[in-house]
C-alpha cells in the first residue's frame, strides 16, 4: 500500500520567508506558484524521483536530468531514460538541454516546445570531463559568444521560458559572470539559474554566494541562486544575502524531497517520513523502470538518503551490497528499527 506521506507534515505559522518562498514568480510569458525549484541532475531527476517529489508538493518548478540536444529531436518519450515524463508534470516541468552548437540546441528546444513543457534550460554549468571534452556544459563558458548566440538562437525558435544555469566561469572572477549575466538577458533568456562555482570545481569548496548578489544585481530578469542550501536558515540567508528571487534545490532535494513543501509552510515531520519516502522511492522506480535500471538508480539516490544519518556510511554499504529492492527494504526496516540519529548537516563525504 502507498504510504501517505503527506500526513507525516504538520503545518504551523508562516514567517516572512516562507511568505516569500511561496510568492508566485512571473518566468517570461508564465507564472511559478513558488520560489524553491528542483536543480537539474543527472541520474536524479528522472520521472521516478519527479513523481515521488509530486507527492509531497511545494516546489515551484521541476526539471528534467540533462538531455542531449542531438537526442531529443528523435527520442521516444516511452523508452528514453531521460527524455520522459508524466503528462500531468508537463505544466511545471523544465527540460533541460545540453549541446555544443545553436542550431541542434534550437531543434531541440522546438520539439520541447511542441511537447508542451513549462520551458527550456540551457546547461552552461556541466563541468564533467566526458559533456566537457564535447564542447557542451560548463565548456561552453569558454566561448561566450558561442554560449550567447545558442541563447539568441533559441529564443528566436521557441515562445517558452527559457532559462539558463550556469557557473562563474573558469577563473573566479565575478566579473565575467556579470557580463555573461547581462548579455545571456540581452539575448532572450527569462531567467538565470547561477551557481557560483569556478567550473572546475566539482564541489570540493563552498559555494561563493556573494557572487549571486553580483549576478542579481547585473540583471532585471529573475535570478535563482544555487549550491549548498541545505537547510530552512541556509535558503533564509542565501535569500538575505543575495536578494535572488528564488533558490534551487540539488542534493537536498534528493536526500529529502519534502522540503519544498516543509520550508514553505514551516512544519515539522516525523522521523517515520524517512523510511517511508525510501520505500515509496522504490516503488515509483519500480513502476517507471525494468529492475535492473531501477536498482542502479536507487543505489545513486541512496547515497544521499544515507549522508543524512550519523552512521550513514553503513546504512548505504547495506544497501550498495543488496542484489535486489527485497534485500535492500530488509536493510532499509533494519536501519530505521534502530532509530538512527540523524546528522546536523548531510556528511558532505557522501554529498558529492
Ligand atoms: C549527481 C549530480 C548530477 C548533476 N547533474 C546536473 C545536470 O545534469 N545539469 C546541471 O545543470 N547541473 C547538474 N548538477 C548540479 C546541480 O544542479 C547543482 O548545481 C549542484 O548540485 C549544487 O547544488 P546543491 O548544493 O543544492 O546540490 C548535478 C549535481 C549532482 C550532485
Amino acid at each position: 500500500m502507498k504510504p501517505d506521506i503527506k500526513s507525516d507534515i504538520k503545518p504551523n505559522v508562516k514567517s516572512d520567508i516562507q511568505q516569500f518562498i511561496t510568492t508566485p514568480l512571473k518566468i517570461g510569458n508564465r507564472v511559478i506558484p513558488g520560489r524553491l525549484i528542483l536543480a537539474p541532475m543527472a541520474g536524479l531527476t528522472h520521472v521516478a524521483y519527479r513523481e515521488l517529489l509530486d507527492g509531497y508538493g511545494g516546489c515551484g518548478l521541476l526539471f528534467t536530468e540533462m538531455c542531449s540536444a542531438r537526442s531529443v529531436p528523435h527520442e521516444n518519450r516511452y523508452v528514453s531514460p531521460v527524455f520522459r515524463w508524466r503528462d500531468e508534470e508537463l505544466p511545471r516541468l523544465v527540460c533541460q538541454i545540453f549541446g555544443s552548437d545553436p542550431e541542434s540546441m534550437a531543434t531541440a528546444a522546438k520539439r520541447v516546445e511542441a511537447e508542451g513543457f513549462f520551458g527550456v534550460d540551457l546547461n552552461f554549468g556541466c563541468s564533467v570531463a566526458a559533456i566537457c571534452k564535447k564542447n557542451c556544459g560548463a565548456a561552453l563558458l569558454k566561448t561566450p559568444d558561442l554560449a550567447v548566440k545558442m541563447v539568441r538562437d533559441v529564443r528566436k525558435a521557441v515562445s517558452i521560458p527559457l532559462t539558463v544555469k550556469f557557473r562563474t566561469g573558469w577563473e573566479d572572477r565575478p566579473d565575467f559572470a556579470m557580463d555573461l549575466a547581462r548579455r545571456f538577458e540581452d539575448a532572450g533568456a527569462d531567467a538565470l539559474i547561477f551557481h557560483p562555482r569556478v567550473a572546475p570545481d566539482r564541489r570540493s569548496r563552498p559555494p561563493k554566494w556573494e557572487y549571486i548578489r553580483e549576478v542579481k544585481q547585473a540583471v532585471s530578469i529573475p535570478v535563482f541562486g544555487n549550491g549548498e542550501v541545505f537547510t530552512l536558515n541556509d535558503c533564509e540567508k542565501m535569500i538575505e544575502t543575495t536578494g535572488c528571487d528564488g533558490v534551487s534545490l540539488g542534493r537536498i532535494a534528493i536526500a529529502k524531497p519534502w522540503v519544498f513543501s516543509q520550508w514553505s509552510n514551516g512544519c515539522a515531520v516525523e522521523m517515520e517520513i524517512y523510511r517511508k519516502n525510501i520505500k515509496q522511492m522504490i516503488l515509483l522506480l519500480s513502476k517507471h523502470y525494468e529492475a535492473t535500471p531501477a536498482i542502479r538508480k536507487f543505489k545513486k539516490m541512496a547515497v544521499y538518503n544515507a549522508a543524512l544519518f550519523r552512521f550513514g556510511h553503513s546504512f548505504l554499504k547495506k544497501m550498495s551490497r543488496a542484489d535486489d529492492f527485497f534485500e535492500i527494504e530488509s536493510a532499509v526496516d533494519a536501519f530505521f528499527d534502530e532509530s538512527p540519529e540523524l546528522a546536523d548537516r548531510p556528511n558532505l563525504n557522501l554529498f558529492r
